[in-house]
């Protein structure tokens, strides 16, 4: 047998056999679907939201997907226009019991959604009795027809510490506060939850997005009937930005709080990613919904594996290793510059790079129409690396760095 990387961590004073989690949405709406993840290799498990029927009605819309194709690439993006559970609040508590109950050792967190003080301490407690380990607040889902709820609650950061208070006063259990991507700066929003007593902060919801426009009749997709909306956008697509949300948690001194990233996981090295810009438990979503439970095989192998070649005992020795890297931009030094190298070699004469440094650099690559090779004008380049970017051959163009305090080159705009 191979060995294993100890993958466990510690979140919210709650034990995980590892970090990997389904995050509330369809993949966790019942328990034969929960405990099929569960045996799959999942760590935890955030159900599908629950809400109170006598507070919302629930519109699901049909169809309610549209994708995000780009080029020949399918699905790097989706949009869904999907709501909390529409399930009755009765059958998805007795599941959650039974879940618990086949499943002691695997981690359940009670994602919920009330309407008033009432509804979130009725949700509380009704999950806490059912045996639920953590409760995730959904202040951010941005297609909630009610004006007091989902990502306009999450964006209102009163509201948030107050429904966080409530939450606090009607269970023991630890409390994780879900953010809305749709707001400029997380940090108020999270800190609120911080005041009214999150242990935690998850994050991202999904981004209020238009992903495609059906051009024979000019309605943008989903096409619901003859109509659409800008609702939840996640996947691969919104990786970058989830990423960025997290390291501002994680370097904001003032939050200090553990955090579950969210935002297009599908390999062990998005999880890496997200563990080095500070999260300590992953969820995912759109990558089950494209690939299935199973995905969670290659993360554990490929994290483990890297863990074992890399001597790492615990996660906790990476978790916000590469924030250390970031600075402000204004702290950037300009005395070390970069300058493109081809390799003559690999190059296969496209031109590409002589195209893009035309058009959109410094006029620093030549391109001889004779030998059809690519070369650098060295006292012209300026580093951007738009040619290596753009070279269509893997590792053709790299680059070596120059101390300007002695060279001859500097950027000559
Ligand atoms: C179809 C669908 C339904 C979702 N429903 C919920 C929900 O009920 N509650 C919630 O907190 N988030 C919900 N989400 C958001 C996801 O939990 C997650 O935050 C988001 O999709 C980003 O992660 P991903 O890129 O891995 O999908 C939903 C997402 C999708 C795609």
């Amino acid at each position: 047998m191979t060995k294993k990387a100890d993958l466990s961590i510690n979140f919210c004073g709650v034990k995980f056999e590892n970090p990997f989690c389904l995050s509330s949405s369809p993949v966790g709406n019942h328990a034969e679907m929960c405990s099929r993840a569960y045996d799959a290799g999942w760590g935890g498990i955030v159900y599908k939201t629950l809400g109170l029927e006598k507070s919302f009605k629930v519109v699901m819309p049909s169809p309610r997907l549209s994708v995000y194709n780009y080029g020949n690439k399918k699905f790097v993006g989706l949009q869904n226009a999907e709501q909390i559970t529409d399930r009755p609040i009765k059958d998805n508590i007795r599941d959650i019991a039974l879940l618990k109950k086949n499943y002691p050792n695997k981690i359940l967190i009670s994602s919920i959604m009330g309407y008033t003080d009432e509804d979130w301490s009725e949700l509380a407690k009704m999950s806490e009795d059912a045996g639920a380990d953590i409760l995730e607040l959904n202040f951010s889902c941005p297609q909630m027809a009610h004006k007091s709820a989902g990502h306009r609650v999450g964006q209102d950061f009163h509201a948030v510490a107050a429904f966080t208070e409530v939450v606090k006063k009607s269970s023991k259990l630890p409390v994780i506060a879900k953010m809305t991507p749709n707001i400029t700066d997380m940090i108020p929003v999270a800190i609120a939850a911080k005041e009214g007593g999150a242990d935690a902060i998850s994050a991202i919801n999904t981004i209020k997005a238009i992903t495609d426009i059906d051009i024979n009749n000019f309605t943008p997709l989903p096409n619901i009937h003859g109509h659409s909306a800008a609702t939840g956008f996640s996947g691969p697509s919104v990786k970058p930005v989830a990423m960025r949300f997290v390291s501002d948690l994680y370097n904001s001194k003032d939050l200090n709080l553990p955090i579950s990233a969210i935002g297009g996981i599908e390999t062990w090295i998005d999880a890496l990613h997200f563990l080095l810009l500070g999260a300590t438990n992953l969820q995912v979503t759109t990558g089950i919904l494209r690939y299935g439970y199973r995905i969670v095989e290659d993360m554990i192998e490929g994290l483990s594996d890297f863990m074992i070649e890399r001597n790492i005992k615990s996660l906790n020795e990476i978790i916000g290793k590469a924030t250390e890297k970031i600075v402000d931009p204004s702290e950037f030094t300009t005395r070390y510059q970069v300058i493109s190298v081809i390799d003559e070699e690999k190059c296969i004469g496209c031109g590409q790079c002589y195209i893009s440094c035309q058009d959109g650099a410094n006029q620093a690559i030549k391109f001889d129409p004779k030998t059809r090779k690519a070369s650098v004008d060295e006292e012209r380049c300026v580093g951007c690396l738009l040619c290596k970017h753009v070279c269509p051959v893997w590792d053709c163009i790299s680059y070596k760095e120059v101390d300007t305090k002695n060279a001859k080159h500097a950027a000559i705009f």
